[in-house]
């Protein structure tokens, strides 16, 4: 996949503004870390943006896991975002001993985000939308 065609897209809304546009935030902060890959000097740019990437993923997730917390497995989907940000964590742990390879976080998180919006966001606010109808999840 090109890195243009890292957006954030209308097929990716889960239905409520205030998290799709967080999700879009992500997508912009996914920009800023694309495009310090490059300057291969610049390793506190690289830090800054993923302490910047790191703070807002935490934000995110304290905004967007008291939508499903009525969910049947919700503590499945907030399982998923802490391996998430053990892992994001271990990746800046790899910065600061010299180790990070950019490309590779760049590609985890490109894929994580999109894959967990598309088949586990969607899904759960879906989910709550039957639940709060009345009906079966
Ligand atoms: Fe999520």
């Amino acid at each position: 996949m090109h890195d243009t065609e890292t957006i954030w897209k209308p097929e990716y809304s889960v239905g409520v503004a205030e998290i799709d546009a967080q999700h879009r935030y992500l997508f912009e902060l996914w920009h800023l870390l694309d495009s310090i890959k490059g300057q291969k000097q610049n390793r506190n740019s690289c830090r800054q943006a993923m302490l910047s990437l790191l703070d807002y993923i935490d934000l995110h997730f304290t905004t967007e896991e008291p939508y499903y917390r009525e969910h049947p497995r919700f503590t499945d989907h907030q399982q998923v975002h802490r391996e998430f940000v053990r892992r994001v964590r271990e990746f800046e742990q790899d910065l600061e001993n010299d180790r990070l390879d950019i490309q590779a976080m760049t590609d985890f998180l490109r894929t994580w985000l999109i894959d967990h919006i598309v088949n586990t966001d969607i899904r759960y606010f879906k989910d709550m939308e039957k639940i709060r109808a009345g009906g079966q999840s």
